[in-house]
């Protein structure tokens, strides 16, 4: 089978993975790296669950194929905290009850992340268009956009 070599910064260190051309950008974080953080809930770019950072804009992984981040920078959710301290959203998320069954969360995190390094202040309406693409069918998303909202004021 064809393979090739990618090489790209992965959450903040050069990396380098060799597979089949077609492989979904996912499928290497989850296999190739160990960063089963990032989940896959539909595959087809519906769900937002596999939401990583491209070049700081949030991109579904699963609609990403290897080679399209050949020199590019991915931040997936291992890659938001600083060592042992929490992001600021996660600390947030954590405060306000925003995580229930939790497999929403990662995409959740890296779609505010991608806004607020934008945004640094969104209104309400800011956040609930930043997370449309992310589904959660746990919280109600209440908890969600106060806790990106409250991220944003501190
Ligand atoms: S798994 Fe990628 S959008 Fe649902
Ligand atoms: S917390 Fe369960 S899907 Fe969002």
């Amino acid at each position: 089978m064809e393979t090739i070599t990618i090489n790209f910064i992965l959450n903040h260190k050069p990396v380098s993975v060799t597979c089949s051309p077609n492989k979904r950008l996912l499928d290497v974080l989850r296999e190739d790296f160990q960063l089963t953080g990032t989940k896959e809930g539909c595959g087809i770019g519906e769900c937002g669950a596999c939401t990583v950072l491209l070049n700081g804009k949030a991109v579904n992984s699963c609609l990403i194929l290897a080679p399209q981040v050949e020199g590019a920078e991915v931040v997936t959710v291992e890659g938001l905290a600083d060592g042992e301290k929490l992001h600021p959203l996660q600390e947030s998320f954590l405060k306000h009850g925003a995580v229930q069954c939790g497999f929403c969360t990662p995409g959740m995190l890296m779609s505010a992340a991608a806004l607020l390094d934008e945004n640094p202040q969104p209104s309400e309406e800011d956040v609930k268009e930043a997370i449309s693409g992310n589904l959660c069918r746990c919280t109600g998303y209440k908890q969600i956009v106060d806790a990106i909202l409250e991220t944003a004021l501190d």
